[in-house]
Protein backbone atom coordinates (compact mmCIF):
# COMPACT_ATOMS: atom_id res chain seq x y z
CA UNK A 1 0.00 0.00 0.00
CA UNK A 2 1.36 3.36 -0.27
CA UNK A 3 2.15 5.15 2.86
CA UNK A 4 3.66 8.15 4.37
CA UNK A 5 6.25 7.58 7.06
CA UNK A 6 9.38 8.21 8.91
CA UNK A 7 11.91 7.01 10.48
CA UNK A 8 13.76 9.28 12.35
CA UNK A 9 12.31 12.76 13.67
CA UNK A 10 13.23 16.23 11.87
CA UNK A 11 11.96 18.51 9.79
CA UNK A 12 8.76 17.45 7.63
CA UNK A 13 10.84 17.88 4.47
CA UNK A 14 13.39 16.18 5.46
CA UNK A 15 12.28 13.04 7.07
CA UNK A 16 8.76 12.15 5.64
CA UNK A 17 8.46 10.01 2.83
CA UNK A 18 5.89 8.55 0.53
CA UNK A 19 6.09 5.01 -0.59
CA UNK A 20 5.47 1.46 -0.43
CA UNK A 21 4.71 -0.21 2.78
CA UNK A 22 3.22 -3.63 3.15
CA UNK A 23 -0.23 -3.83 4.01
CA UNK A 24 -1.61 -4.68 7.26
CA UNK A 25 -3.48 -7.48 8.08
CA UNK A 26 -6.01 -7.17 10.94
CA UNK A 27 -5.38 -9.36 14.08
CA UNK A 28 -7.91 -11.08 16.41
CA UNK A 29 -10.04 -8.39 17.59
CA UNK A 30 -9.21 -5.85 14.56
CA UNK A 31 -10.54 -4.13 11.92
CA UNK A 32 -8.94 -3.34 8.39
CA UNK A 33 -10.26 0.26 7.27
CA UNK A 34 -9.34 1.91 3.53
CA UNK A 35 -8.75 5.32 4.60
CA UNK A 36 -10.40 7.63 2.40
CA UNK A 37 -9.37 10.74 4.95
CA UNK A 38 -6.10 11.38 7.24
CA UNK A 39 -6.57 14.36 9.75
CA UNK A 40 -3.61 15.87 10.70
CA UNK A 41 -3.11 17.26 14.01
CA UNK A 42 -0.45 19.84 16.00
CA UNK A 43 0.15 16.38 18.27
CA UNK A 44 1.17 14.30 14.74
CA UNK A 45 3.76 17.41 13.72
CA UNK A 46 4.87 17.50 17.20
CA UNK A 47 5.66 13.75 17.50
CA UNK A 48 7.46 13.92 14.11
CA UNK A 49 9.57 16.90 15.00
CA UNK A 50 10.82 15.37 17.57
CA UNK A 51 9.16 17.52 20.34
CA UNK A 52 6.14 15.49 20.88
CA UNK A 53 6.04 12.73 22.90
CA UNK A 54 8.38 10.31 22.13
CA UNK A 55 8.55 6.76 20.37
CA UNK A 56 10.71 4.15 19.97
CA UNK A 57 9.41 2.60 17.18
CA UNK A 58 11.99 2.05 13.70
CA UNK A 59 8.58 3.09 11.34
CA UNK A 60 6.13 5.39 11.88
CA UNK A 61 3.42 6.24 9.90
CA UNK A 62 2.15 9.54 11.08
CA UNK A 63 -1.47 10.54 12.25
CA UNK A 64 -3.71 9.45 14.83
CA UNK A 65 -7.29 10.68 12.88
CA UNK A 66 -8.99 9.20 10.00
CA UNK A 67 -12.38 7.77 8.14
CA UNK A 68 -12.81 5.16 5.48
CA UNK A 69 -14.30 1.92 5.09
CA UNK A 70 -13.99 -1.57 6.75
CA UNK A 71 -12.45 -3.60 4.36
CA UNK A 72 -11.75 -7.10 6.28
CA UNK A 73 -11.80 -8.09 10.34
CA UNK A 74 -9.83 -9.87 12.01
CA UNK A 75 -11.20 -12.97 14.33
CA UNK A 76 -13.90 -11.99 17.06
CA UNK A 77 -14.88 -9.18 14.73
CA UNK A 78 -18.66 -9.00 13.26
CA UNK A 79 -18.23 -9.50 9.69
CA UNK A 80 -21.09 -7.51 8.90
CA UNK A 81 -18.85 -4.69 9.92
CA UNK A 82 -17.46 -5.00 6.31
CA UNK A 83 -18.63 -2.15 3.90
CA UNK A 84 -18.82 -0.13 6.70
CA UNK A 85 -17.52 3.81 6.94
CA UNK A 86 -16.12 4.49 10.35
CA UNK A 87 -14.13 7.89 11.67
CA UNK A 88 -10.86 6.44 13.25
CA UNK A 89 -9.10 7.24 17.13
CA UNK A 90 -6.23 6.58 18.56
CA UNK A 91 -4.55 5.45 15.78
CA UNK A 92 -1.02 6.55 15.89
CA UNK A 93 -1.43 6.86 20.36
CA UNK A 94 0.75 3.76 22.07
CA UNK A 95 0.84 2.07 17.99
CA UNK A 96 3.72 2.65 14.97
CA UNK A 97 0.98 2.89 12.02
CA UNK A 98 -1.54 5.44 11.94
CA UNK A 99 -3.95 7.03 9.05
CA UNK A 100 -1.59 8.17 6.25
CA UNK A 101 -1.90 5.29 4.60
CA UNK A 102 -4.15 3.68 2.19
CA UNK A 103 -4.83 0.82 5.02
CA UNK A 104 -4.69 0.95 9.08
CA UNK A 105 -5.84 -1.79 11.18
CA UNK A 106 -6.91 -1.52 14.41
CA UNK A 107 -9.04 -2.27 17.30
CA UNK A 108 -12.58 -2.75 16.17
CA UNK A 109 -13.76 -0.12 19.09
CA UNK A 110 -11.22 2.93 17.58
CA UNK A 111 -13.41 2.30 14.19
CA UNK A 112 -16.68 4.56 15.23
CA UNK A 113 -19.57 4.06 12.63
CA UNK A 114 -20.20 7.09 10.42
CA UNK A 115 -23.27 7.69 9.21
CA UNK A 116 -23.91 7.83 5.40
CA UNK A 117 -24.53 11.56 5.06
CA UNK A 118 -21.40 13.02 6.99
CA UNK A 119 -18.34 13.09 4.92
CA UNK A 120 -15.22 11.23 5.23
CA UNK A 121 -13.51 14.73 5.92
CA UNK A 122 -15.53 15.43 8.77
CA UNK A 123 -14.98 11.84 10.11
CA UNK A 124 -11.53 12.73 10.19
CA UNK A 125 -12.17 16.01 12.30
CA UNK A 126 -13.49 13.76 15.30
CA UNK A 127 -10.83 11.74 16.74
CA UNK A 128 -8.87 14.57 18.25
CA UNK A 129 -10.54 17.83 17.61
CA UNK A 130 -14.48 17.14 18.18
CA UNK A 131 -13.23 14.61 21.36
CA UNK A 132 -10.93 17.21 22.53
CA UNK A 133 -13.71 20.16 22.81
CA UNK A 134 -16.24 17.85 23.97
CA UNK A 135 -14.25 16.65 27.22
CA UNK A 136 -13.32 20.27 27.92
CA UNK A 137 -16.97 21.39 28.02
CA UNK A 138 -18.38 17.64 29.32
CA UNK A 139 -15.56 17.37 32.15
CA UNK A 140 -18.02 18.36 34.75
CA UNK A 141 -21.56 19.62 35.20
CA UNK A 142 -22.32 23.29 35.11
CA UNK A 143 -23.59 24.05 38.42
CA UNK A 144 -26.60 25.99 38.87
CA UNK A 145 -25.35 29.36 38.99
CA UNK A 146 -22.63 28.67 35.83
CA UNK A 147 -23.39 31.12 32.73
CA UNK A 148 -20.41 32.25 31.56
CA UNK A 149 -17.81 30.07 29.45
CA UNK A 150 -14.60 31.65 27.86
CA UNK A 151 -13.24 29.45 25.00
CA UNK A 152 -9.76 30.75 24.18
CA UNK A 153 -8.38 30.48 20.73
CA UNK A 154 -12.59 30.09 19.36
CA UNK A 155 -11.61 29.73 15.73
CA UNK A 156 -9.01 26.58 16.53
CA UNK A 157 -9.63 23.51 15.33
CA UNK A 158 -10.51 22.14 19.24
CA UNK A 159 -11.62 26.06 20.16
CA UNK A 160 -14.47 26.21 17.07
CA UNK A 161 -16.19 22.95 18.26
CA UNK A 162 -15.87 24.03 21.83
CA UNK A 163 -17.64 27.29 21.16
CA UNK A 164 -20.58 25.23 20.20
CA UNK A 165 -20.97 22.13 22.28
CA UNK A 166 -20.64 25.11 24.84
CA UNK A 167 -23.61 26.78 23.60
CA UNK A 168 -25.52 23.68 22.95
CA UNK A 169 -24.54 22.81 26.70
CA UNK A 170 -26.59 26.41 27.49
CA UNK A 171 -23.03 28.30 28.36
CA UNK A 172 -22.73 31.94 27.10
CA UNK A 173 -19.66 32.27 25.60
CA UNK A 174 -16.75 34.76 25.04
CA UNK A 175 -14.60 33.72 22.43
CA UNK A 176 -10.71 34.87 22.17
CA UNK A 177 -9.16 35.32 19.08
CA UNK A 178 -6.14 37.30 16.97
CA UNK A 179 -7.61 38.58 13.96
CA UNK A 180 -11.08 39.80 12.59
CA UNK A 181 -11.53 37.12 10.54
CA UNK A 182 -11.39 34.38 13.39
CA UNK A 183 -13.63 36.89 15.11
CA UNK A 184 -16.26 36.56 12.33
CA UNK A 185 -15.52 32.55 12.15
CA UNK A 186 -16.68 32.72 16.32
CA UNK A 187 -19.58 34.70 15.95
CA UNK A 188 -20.75 32.47 13.24
CA UNK A 189 -20.37 29.38 15.26
CA UNK A 190 -22.24 31.20 18.14
CA UNK A 191 -19.82 32.70 20.44
CA UNK A 192 -22.04 35.87 21.90
CA UNK A 193 -18.61 38.16 22.77
CA UNK A 194 -15.51 37.82 21.00
CA UNK A 195 -11.84 39.33 21.95
CA UNK A 196 -9.06 40.03 20.52
CA UNK A 197 -6.36 39.02 22.55
CA UNK A 198 -3.10 40.31 21.05
CA UNK A 199 -4.91 44.06 20.49
CA UNK A 200 -7.83 43.94 23.56
CA UNK A 201 -7.35 44.72 27.36
CA UNK A 202 -8.65 40.52 27.65
CA UNK A 203 -9.71 41.46 31.48
CA UNK A 204 -11.49 44.88 31.07
CA UNK A 205 -13.34 43.22 28.33
CA UNK A 206 -14.19 40.58 30.34
CA UNK A 207 -15.19 42.77 32.91
CA UNK A 208 -17.70 44.81 30.72
CA UNK A 209 -18.88 42.08 29.54
CA UNK A 210 -20.12 39.60 32.52
CA UNK A 211 -20.58 42.76 34.71
CA UNK A 212 -17.35 42.43 36.94
CA UNK A 213 -18.08 38.56 38.50
CA UNK A 214 -15.60 37.15 36.16
CA UNK A 215 -16.31 34.07 33.75
CA UNK A 216 -17.30 30.72 35.41
CA UNK A 217 -14.89 28.38 32.91
CA UNK A 218 -12.27 28.95 30.84
CA UNK A 219 -11.59 26.13 28.23
CA UNK A 220 -7.43 26.63 27.64
CA UNK A 221 -5.70 26.43 24.44
CA UNK A 222 -2.15 28.11 25.74
CA UNK A 223 -1.88 27.78 29.57
CA UNK A 224 1.47 29.43 29.29
CA UNK A 225 0.32 32.72 27.84
CA UNK A 226 -2.75 32.80 29.16
CA UNK A 227 -2.10 31.72 33.08
CA UNK A 228 -1.54 35.27 34.11
CA UNK A 229 -5.06 36.12 33.56
CA UNK A 230 -6.91 33.74 35.38
CA UNK A 231 -7.53 35.67 38.83
CA UNK A 232 -8.58 38.67 36.35
CA UNK A 233 -11.11 37.01 34.40
CA UNK A 234 -12.57 34.36 36.69
CA UNK A 235 -14.49 34.33 39.09
CA UNK A 236 -13.88 33.31 42.33
CA UNK A 237 -13.74 29.34 42.88
CA UNK A 238 -13.61 29.09 38.97
CA UNK A 239 -12.51 26.17 36.69
CA UNK A 240 -9.86 25.96 34.12
CA UNK A 241 -9.28 22.84 32.14
CA UNK A 242 -6.33 23.17 30.10
CA UNK A 243 -5.64 20.95 26.78
CA UNK A 244 -2.52 23.03 25.19
CA UNK A 245 0.18 25.27 26.65
CA UNK A 246 3.37 26.63 24.38
CA UNK A 247 5.25 26.16 27.47
CA UNK A 248 4.74 23.38 29.62
CA UNK A 249 7.83 24.23 31.83
CA UNK A 250 6.85 28.04 32.53
CA UNK A 251 6.39 28.64 36.31
CA UNK A 252 2.59 29.42 37.05
CA UNK A 253 1.39 32.03 39.44
CA UNK A 254 0.22 29.53 42.02
CA UNK A 255 0.02 31.60 44.90
CA UNK A 256 -2.79 34.23 42.94
CA UNK A 257 -4.59 30.92 42.05
CA UNK A 258 -4.73 29.55 45.50
CA UNK A 259 -5.87 32.95 47.21
CA UNK A 260 -8.62 32.81 44.47
CA UNK A 261 -9.41 29.31 44.48
CA UNK A 262 -8.83 28.52 40.86
CA UNK A 263 -8.91 25.12 39.55
CA UNK A 264 -6.76 23.66 37.22
CA UNK A 265 -7.68 20.80 35.21
CA UNK A 266 -5.10 19.25 32.43
CA UNK A 267 -5.90 16.44 30.27
CA UNK A 268 -4.73 14.66 27.14
CA UNK A 269 -7.15 13.43 24.72
CA UNK A 270 -5.68 9.79 23.79
CA UNK A 271 -5.84 8.91 27.57
CA UNK A 272 -9.89 9.62 27.86
CA UNK A 273 -11.59 7.12 30.22
CA UNK A 274 -13.28 4.31 28.40
CA UNK A 275 -16.49 5.86 29.86
CA UNK A 276 -15.81 9.57 28.81
CA UNK A 277 -14.75 8.29 25.56
CA UNK A 278 -18.23 6.14 24.81
CA UNK A 279 -19.82 9.23 26.14
CA UNK A 280 -18.67 11.59 24.15
CA UNK A 281 -18.95 9.24 20.88
CA UNK A 282 -22.69 9.04 21.59
CA UNK A 283 -23.11 12.50 21.77
CA UNK A 284 -20.99 13.20 18.21
CA UNK A 285 -23.49 10.81 16.57
CA UNK A 286 -26.07 13.43 17.59
CA UNK A 287 -24.39 16.65 16.70
CA UNK A 288 -23.32 14.86 13.59
CA UNK A 289 -26.79 14.46 12.46
CA UNK A 290 -27.37 18.18 13.28
CA UNK A 291 -26.65 19.65 9.42
CA UNK A 292 -26.27 23.00 11.28
CA UNK A 293 -23.14 22.28 13.11
CA UNK A 294 -19.96 23.55 11.36
CA UNK A 295 -16.78 22.05 10.55
CA UNK A 296 -14.03 24.32 10.32
CA UNK A 297 -11.74 22.49 7.39
CA UNK A 298 -8.82 24.43 6.85
CA UNK A 299 -7.15 22.57 3.86
CA UNK A 300 -6.72 18.91 2.10
CA UNK A 301 -4.25 17.75 0.33
CA UNK A 302 -2.95 15.18 -1.12
CA UNK A 303 -1.04 11.66 0.48
CA UNK A 304 2.02 13.07 -1.66
CA UNK A 305 1.90 16.22 -0.01
CA UNK A 306 2.30 15.17 3.32
CA UNK A 307 4.87 17.59 4.18
CA UNK A 308 3.25 20.88 3.13
CA UNK A 309 0.32 19.48 5.05
CA UNK A 310 2.80 19.23 8.29
CA UNK A 311 4.41 22.88 6.98
CA UNK A 312 0.81 23.84 7.08
CA UNK A 313 0.17 23.46 10.80
CA UNK A 314 3.85 24.24 11.71
CA UNK A 315 3.38 27.99 9.88
CA UNK A 316 -0.29 28.74 12.51
CA UNK A 317 -1.74 30.26 9.07
CA UNK A 318 -4.86 27.88 8.73
CA UNK A 319 -7.73 28.44 10.43
CA UNK A 320 -9.53 24.87 11.31
CA UNK A 321 -8.23 21.18 10.26
CA UNK A 322 -6.05 20.12 7.98
CA UNK A 323 -6.63 16.89 6.20
CA UNK A 324 -5.17 14.26 3.72
CA UNK A 325 -6.85 12.90 1.36
CA UNK A 326 -6.12 9.46 0.32
CA UNK A 327 -6.41 8.31 -3.15
CA UNK A 328 -6.62 4.75 -4.10
N1 LIG B 1 -4.52 17.84 25.45
C1 LIG B 1 -4.96 17.30 24.33
O1 LIG B 1 -5.41 16.16 24.31
C2 LIG B 1 -4.98 18.11 23.07
C3 LIG B 1 -5.92 17.83 22.07
C4 LIG B 1 -5.95 18.63 20.93
C5 LIG B 1 -5.03 19.64 20.76
N2 LIG B 1 -4.09 19.84 21.73
C6 LIG B 1 -3.12 20.93 21.59
O2 LIG B 1 -3.87 22.12 21.60
C7 LIG B 1 -3.30 23.07 20.73
C8 LIG B 1 -4.33 23.55 19.72
O3 LIG B 1 -4.72 22.49 18.90
P1 LIG B 1 -5.69 22.77 17.67
O4 LIG B 1 -5.69 21.56 16.83
O5 LIG B 1 -6.96 23.35 18.11
O6 LIG B 1 -4.83 23.90 16.90
P2 LIG B 1 -5.30 25.11 15.96
O7 LIG B 1 -6.35 24.67 15.02
O8 LIG B 1 -4.05 25.70 15.43
O9 LIG B 1 -5.99 26.11 16.97
C9 LIG B 1 -5.31 26.79 17.96
C10 LIG B 1 -5.97 28.15 18.09
O10 LIG B 1 -5.51 28.78 19.27
C11 LIG B 1 -5.21 30.15 18.95
N3 LIG B 1 -4.25 30.63 19.93
C12 LIG B 1 -2.92 30.44 19.95
N4 LIG B 1 -2.39 31.03 21.05
C13 LIG B 1 -3.41 31.58 21.73
C14 LIG B 1 -3.51 32.32 22.93
N5 LIG B 1 -2.42 32.61 23.65
N6 LIG B 1 -4.72 32.72 23.35
C15 LIG B 1 -5.82 32.44 22.63
N7 LIG B 1 -5.79 31.75 21.47
C16 LIG B 1 -4.59 31.33 21.03
C17 LIG B 1 -4.72 30.09 17.53
O11 LIG B 1 -4.93 31.28 16.82
P3 LIG B 1 -3.91 32.51 16.86
O12 LIG B 1 -2.51 31.93 16.87
O13 LIG B 1 -4.22 33.29 15.66
O14 LIG B 1 -4.26 33.17 18.09
C18 LIG B 1 -5.64 29.05 16.92
O15 LIG B 1 -6.85 29.60 16.44
C19 LIG B 1 -2.08 22.39 20.13
O16 LIG B 1 -0.95 22.73 20.91
C20 LIG B 1 -2.38 20.92 20.30
O17 LIG B 1 -1.22 20.12 20.35
C21 LIG B 1 -4.05 19.11 22.87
Amino acid sequence: MRAAFYSSTGTAKQVLHVGEQPTPTPEPGEVLVRIAVSGVNPSDVKARSGIGISTAQPLIIPHSDGAGVITAVGSGVDSGRIGQRVWIWNARWDRAFGTAAEFVALPASQAVPLPDNVAFEVGACLGIPWLTAWYSVHFREPTADDEWILVAGGAGSVGSYAVQLAKRAGYRVIATVSSEQKASIARSLGADAVINYRTDDVAAKVSAIVGGRGVDRIIEVDLAANAHLYTKILKPGGSVIVYGSSDWNKPLPLHPWLRHGVTVSLFIVYELPADVRRAAIAASAEVLADPSFSHQIAAIFPLDQVAEAHEAIESGGVIGNVLLSIDH
